[in-house]
């Protein structure tokens, strides 16, 4: 893999502007310093989540994700650091030249080299298509035939491959490319001393990956009745994780934002007939069953989804199947099926662009009623079919994790059936129960807590550390606030603080990092510039400096709304400093006592007895001497 050179970092960076990075993905509006809207995160009603155009950070008080435009990308991408960087490079047009460089490790430029040759096999898939003799009297027709305009091949970048044993193997290898990545990528199959193409006379659907890269391909034969196999797909790779990749998405991704509703097809074809008709937020499983990474994926852009699927039995199947997996996934789910032998590709063709947006809006069911619908014909007059469709259904209501959803639910359920809710609920509870004595992990574990802060159940972690950590917390808010400002005689703060701590012990190691990096960059300069470590390579860093530069913003926030009239804190920095300084050191000195004490306990020789209570009186005094200290500085 490659590098992108520092300056060009910063370049891209400094440019990276937060409200219009965020503003592609969000309606920000303003209010007082900063902006606002609803957390793109998280579901919710009431903007919790705000942009802060001063500091170059956004932060969500709701769910607590925060960062600076490169995070923002990664997290809303759910892309990595190299990878935001690249895409704010295109949004910026910014030329990024990439460096070479040794360090990297075997894995990543594994992937680097499956994403080139992938890249490559696109263009080549593509040329064919559109120039070559094959692609222009057999692809280019095939396309045609099933309604396909030029502009939606282009878009999804569709291709042809030759009817050749090594068309693309041979062309790649002529170029350079070796068959290591070739074969890694599943392009090239190798078998003994034999090389030849996987995709042979199809046409080719590349999948992209959510920041437009090709990861893999679908090629569909076009020769009907034959033994070849319908479609052929690329294998498992590096770069492709079939069960965390949505055909369509990258395309669809923003109209899905836009509307909030994601539609869910079966087939590469569905989603290129519906994006042509002008239904833009169309993605589809295609060939594996949906997985819980898929709907975590929409679950980003949106929590709605309306499935559509072919009305065959198959297709039933799969959309019941799909309403659970969505429903525990917390998002909310529609169906519509369609006519006997009809798929969304076929019908949207039948019937027409309009007609079809008519019939989904007036087909699309919830999941209790599409249920029900199922099951009530055999189930009116049998009261046996009717408990087991009651049971099914309940079942499906028992996934959803919000439990105001499930009582709506459940209340709506009890009136389609003419029974008491009562008796839902203790049909209920009595699943749960079931469900409660198997060990089943979340199925939608919540997000990583910050770094640094990581909770660690089985290590109970004491509430007096805890008051320590937050006595380290606050002198590491003080020092990234302030890490540019000077005391009232025009003493630097950071290098000050940083004498005041020389022999204090810090417990965190996010904070001993940072206390070294203090060390260091006060050496080639006192004043360090706020967004030193907003923007610091290291995420761990980055990501605990904008949490530890937004607790202020958050109490801030606070003052502001309650009118509460408080000082600034930079007007009496010294003191918050002198303060938090001497009570880190009182739970340090607590903290020895008490250690001291334990291991006198343990000793039985009376003269290393002796020792320990000599100690204990000299902790004892240092103790006072901090007491007083805090007193005065407290009372001043
Ligand atoms: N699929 C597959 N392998 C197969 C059959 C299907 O991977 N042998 C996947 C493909 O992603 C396909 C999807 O399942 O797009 C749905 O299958 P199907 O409805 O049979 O294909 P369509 O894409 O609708 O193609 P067509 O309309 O040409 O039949
Ligand atoms: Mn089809």
């Amino acid at each position: 893999m490659s590098r992108i050179p520092k300056e060009t970092v910063d370049q891209i960076i400094q440019q990276a502007d937060i409200v219009e990075v965020v503003g592609d993905f969000v309606t920000l509006k303003k209010k007082g310093q900063n902006m606002w809207a609803p957390c793109p995160f998280h579901h919710e009603k009431s903007p919790s989540f705000s942009v802060s155009p001063a500091k170059g950070i956004y932060k969500c008080f709701g769910c607590g994700k925060a960062g600076n435009s490169v995070q923002f990308i990664m997290d809303v991408e759910g892309i990595g650091y190299v990878e935001a960087l690249r895409y704010l490079a295109r949004k910026y047009a910014i030329e990024v030249e990439e460096e070479i460089s040794p360090e990297l490790n075997q894995a990543q430029s594994a992937r680097e080299s499956q994403y080139i040759i992938s890249d490559f096999a696109r263009n080549y898939f593509q040329d064919i298509l559109l120039n070559h003799e094959q692609g222009k009297s057999i692809g280019l027709p095939y396309f045609k035939d099933r309604g396909l305009s030029l502009p939606t091949i282009q878009k999804f970048e569709l291709g042809y491959s030759l009817e050749s044993w090594d068309g693309l193997t041979a062309k790649a290898l002529a170029q350079g490319f070796t068959l290591e990545f070739l074969e890694s990528t599943g392009l090239t199959i190798v078998k003994e001393d034999k090389k030849y193409d996987r995709f042979r006379a199809r046409v080719m659907f590349p999948i992209h990956n959510l920041s437009g890269r090709v990861v893999g391909f679908g090629g569909r034969t076009l020769k009907s009745n034959d033994k070849t196999p319908k479609y052929v797909n690329s294998p498992e790779s590096e770069i492709y994780h079939k069960s965390d990749v949505l055909y369509g998405l990258y395309q669809a991704k923003q109209a899905i934002r836009s509307q909030d509703l994601c539609y869910l097809v079966e087939g590469y074809l569905d989603v290129l007939s519906l994006s042509q008709g002008g239904i833009d937020n169309v993605v589809a499983s295609s060939g594996t069953s949906l997985t819980e990474g898929q709907i975590k994926l929409i679950g980003r852009y949106t929590k709605n989804i309306t499935v559509l699927y072919d009305g065959d039995p198959a297709g039933i199947k799969a959309s019941l199947r799909g309403i659970d997996l969505i429903l525990e996934g917390g998002l909310n789910v529609m169906v519509v099926l369609f006519p006997d032998k009809e798929d969304p590709d076929s019908y949207i063709r039948k019937v027409g662009d309009t007609a079809f947006k008519t019939y989904i809006d007036a087909n699309a069911k919830d999941f209790i009623s599409f249920k029900t619908e199922l099951l009530s014909q055999e189930a009116e007059h049998n009261p046996v079919k009717k408990a087991e469709a009651i049971r099914e259904i309940i079942t499906s209501i028992a996934k959803i994790p919000d439990s105001i959803k499930r009582a709506v639910f459940l209340q709506r359920c009890s009136v389609i059936f003419g029974i008491e809710e009562q008796v839902l609920l203790t049909e209920y509870n009595k699943l749960m129960k079931q469900e409660r004595q198997k060990p089943v992990a979340p199925a939608f574990p919540d997000s990583a807590p910050a770094p640094g802060l990581t909770p660690q159940p089985e290590d109970k972690v004491a509430a007096d550390d805890a008051i320590m950590l937050h006595h380290e917390r606050e002198i590491m808010r003080l020092l990234l606030n302030y890490s540019a400002h000077q005391l009232p005689e025009g003493l630097p703060f950071v290098p000050y603080l940083l004498e005041q701590l020389e022999d204090v012990e810090f417990k965190i190691p996010i904070h001993i990092r940072f206390l070294n990096l203090f060390q260091e960059e006060v050496k080639q300069a006192p004043l360090i510039p706020p967004d030193f470590f907003i923007n610091y390579p290291d995420s761990e860093i980055r990501q605990e400096a904008i949490q530890l530069l937004t607790d202020k913003f958050e109490l801030s926030e606070n003052w502001e709304t309650h009118q509460i009239f408080v000082p600034r804190e930079t007007d009496m920095l010294q003191f918050a400093a002198d303060t938090a300084v001497l009570r880190l050191k009182w739970r340090n000195i607590q903290q020895m006592i008490r250690d001291n004490m334990e291991t006198m306990q343990q000793v039985k020789d009376p003269a290393a007895i002796d020792q320990h209570l000599v100690i204990h009186g000299t902790l004892k005094k240092y103790e006072k001497e901090i007491a007083v200290q805090l007193g005065v500085v407290v009372a001043r």
